[in-house]
């Protein structure tokens, strides 16, 4: 097993310094066209290791079968893809911007790869792979850790270029998910690292939705000492477009100003909701009261029954008898 893993990271490590070749050669000439309309620095690409991945059904294949690595093995690592009913194999990523994902000690596991144009889809990640599992990993965790050893904070946004135009302002602590939304599993690990997590999605309605799911999956992460807040972006903007537009101080005072957990759960339990009505305040006080009852055991649940209660102008104790108990977080 552990010979074949250290294979499979080979041969995406031959596989990153290729794309990052091709990117330099006159093949490359679109892409860096492109990288450069796209705003990102020269030191950025860099530091991200940005590649480009040839045209060609065959490029990258003709490339590792030259250094001896089998087909079979190229497709355990999502780099080829074999077609069942021609029984032929071809390159997976193709004229695409190539963005390596790389596991936190930077070794790379996977890809991301953007086309240059409007073709759909926009971006093409690597499939599940004994090395890559999409619900487990985030984009640019590496090269935070890189950038600060002692991180405090993490922000979480929905893209690579997110994450890279950040990086190249200054805010060198994002972090994205790829293509699937925040799981339990992410944020354990990122709060193994970390105190702070922020969300920060597109100012879209997916992005709301992401953001609302978010909230879900962080309350049972959320042990006293832990903190969780949301930024909202402005309606058509994500980080990367907004810190272009906005400059990074200005982003960095949004990041600031986000809006704690508890906040965010009130108003979005109370969104388009008048609590005029008896009916309409039970319908946002369950709402809560659910939200509470996914908390550990704790001052921040305690806190926010004492909240409830004082909202809606029922006595704690009824609200305590109806909250589900929470796991008794481990020392
Ligand atoms: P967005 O559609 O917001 O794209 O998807 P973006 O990151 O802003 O990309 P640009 O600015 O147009 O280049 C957010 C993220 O969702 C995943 C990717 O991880 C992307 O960065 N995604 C999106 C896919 O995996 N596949 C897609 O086709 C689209
Ligand atoms: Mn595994
Ligand atoms: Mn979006
Ligand atoms: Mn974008
Ligand atoms: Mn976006």
């Amino acid at each position: 097993h552990e010979r074949k893993r250290k294979e499979g990271v080979n041969l995406l490590e031959l596989a990153g310094s290729y794309y990052r070749e091709r990117l330099k050669m006159p093949e490359g000439e679109g892409a860096r066209r492109y990288l450069a309309a796209r705003g990102l620095s020269p030191e950025v690409q860099q530091a991200f290791a940005i590649g480009y991945a040839p045209a060609g059904w065959e490029a990258l294949k003709g490339h590792l079968a030259e250094r001896g690595i089998s087909e079979a093995v190229q497709i355990e690592y999502g780099l080829l893809v074999h077609r069942e009913e021609s029984g032929r194999t071809y390159d997976r990523f193709r004229d695409r911007v190539m963005f390596p994902i790389r596991d936190i000690r930077g070794r790379t596991i996977a890809f991301g790869g953007r086309v240059l144009g409007d073709a759909k889809p926009k971006y093409l990640n690597s499939p599940e792979t004994p090395v890559f599992h999409k619900g487990r990993e985030l984009y640019g965790l590496f090269e935070a850790r890189q950038a600060n050893s002692r991180l405090e904070r993490l922000v979480i946004v929905e893209g690579y270029m997110d994450v890279v135009a950040l990086a190249q302002f200054g805010i060198r602590n994002a972090v994205a998910t790829l293509g699937t939304s925040t799981s339990e599993e992410h944020l354990g690990r990122l709060f193994r690292m970390v105190g702070e997590v922020v969300f920060c999605f597109d100012g879209d309605q997916a992005g709301r939705q992401a953001a609302a799911r978010a909230l879900q999956a962080v309350l049972p992460q959320m042990i006293d000492g832990r903190q969780a807040r949301f930024m909202f972006l402005p309606e058509g903007e994500d980080p990367d477009s907004l810190v272009r537009r906005e400059g990074s101080g200005a982003f960095a005072d949004r990041i600031t100003c986000a809006s704690p957990l508890s906040e965010f759960l009130f108003d979005h339990a109370a969104e388009g909701r008048d609590l005029a009505t008896i009916e309409s305040r039970e319908r946002f006080a369950s709402q809560v009261l659910s939200a509470i009852g996914k908390l550990p055991e704790g001052v921040l649940k305690s806190l926010l029954l004492t909240e409830l209660s004082r909202r809606t102008g029922v006595a704690q104790s009824r609200f305590e008898a109806l909250v589900a108990p929470g796991d008794v977080p481990e020392a």
